[in-house]
């Protein structure tokens, strides 16, 4: 049987990619997107994920619409530099004909979770607030839920969003720490692995040669990200972060991984760092925290045909 899984999601060039990935993978059962700010605020993340689902033909897949600021402060403002300014490239896209449901994204994972115990995969792409709103509203789904993959954080390499930290993490450091330090099993794709597997132009030409629909939206929104990639870090393709999570919640024996403990830095320059206690005994601030299977290796190829495969 496919595994039940919720995206919570901040489209995003990238979150879009893994969408689709997800929506074409006979492993995973799609039941619902969840919204969050990040790399756009909340209120376009949730009319970009209508419109993808709108282009997908699957409108009956819900959207609920999460929270608009992090645990203790405001939004500090989408990357319009990276995704564009509409999250999609800067192509523009039409308004969505539906609407979200009348739910929060964290009401709308409690109910999911706890009307179907260790059923569902949580797959966060974006800042962990609605994860974390959620454990506060119904601890309980720490126990139900059947596992979180997550794309976030840098464990033993440098950050994204500033040399310490990775911007998921960095956007909602607090939310992050809570998510990560719940009795629930908890996989950690971070930066460690996603700055490893590199989508190269020859990989993308193939988006842009194939007619199906879903490729053909990536291919128009994939260039303003591109330039993002060769301006920053002179790479020619994008390095995959969301769409790995999607694949290590299809096949987890794509990567390695190590089960640390591990805490967010939530002060000073380092903020939003992930730090993980790989000590032979955890240190007062790790003690007592559950371990996280934080990946460290990824077969790069495998994954890369296997999201190619399935979207060209
Ligand atoms: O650091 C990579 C993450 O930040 C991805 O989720 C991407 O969509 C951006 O939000
Ligand atoms: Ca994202």
């Amino acid at each position: 049987m496919a595994q039940k899984i919720i995206i919570d999601t901040d489209p995003g060039v990238d979150d879009t990619m893994a969408i689709f990935f997800a929506l074409r993978s006979p492993e995973l059962d799609v039941i619902g997107l969840t919204t969050i700010f990040g790399n756009v605020d909340t209120d376009l993340a949730t009319t970009n994920a209508l419109r993808l689902l709108e282009i997908a033909g699957r409108m009956d897949i819900p959207v609920a619409k999460g929270a608009d600021h992090p645990l203790t402060g405001p939004f500090a403002g989408g990357v319009a530099f990276v995704h564009g300014d509409d999250g999609q490239g800067n192509v523009h896209l039409p308004p969505p004909a539906g609407r979200a449901v009348d739910q929060s994204a964290a009401a709308f994972i409690i109910e999911q979770v706890m009307a179907a115990p260790g059923e569902i995969t949580l797959v966060p792409l974006g800042p962990l607030t609605n994860l974390a709103l959620a454990l506060r509203l119904e601890p309980r789904i720490a126990v139900n839920v059947r596992q979180v993959v997550l794309m976030g954080g840098n464990a033993l390499c440098p950050g994204n969003a500033t040399p310490a930290a990775e911007a998921n993490i960095h956007n909602d450091p607090e939310a992050a720490d809570v998510v990560l330090g719940a009795e629930w099993p908890v996989t950690m794709v971070g930066l460690d692995v996603t700055h490893r597997v590199n989508m190269t132009p020859a990989h993308l030409d193939r988006y842009d040669q194939s007619d199906d629909p879903l490729a053909q939206h990536i291919s128009r929104i994939v260039p303003h990200y591109r330039a993002y990639f060769e301006q920053s870090y002179g790479i020619q393709g994008i390095y995959v972060h969301d769409s790995s999570a999607v694949a290590c919640a299809i096949d987890p024996s794509l990567f390695t991984a190590q089960r640390w403990p591990v805490r967010v830095e939530t002060q000073g320059i380092s903020r939003g760092k992930t730090w993980p206690d790989n000590g032979e005994r955890p240190l007062p601030p790790w003690q007592g925290r559950p371990l996280v299977s934080v990946c460290v290796g990824v077969d790069a190829d495998r994954l890369l045909e296997m999201e190619l495969n399935r979207l060209t």
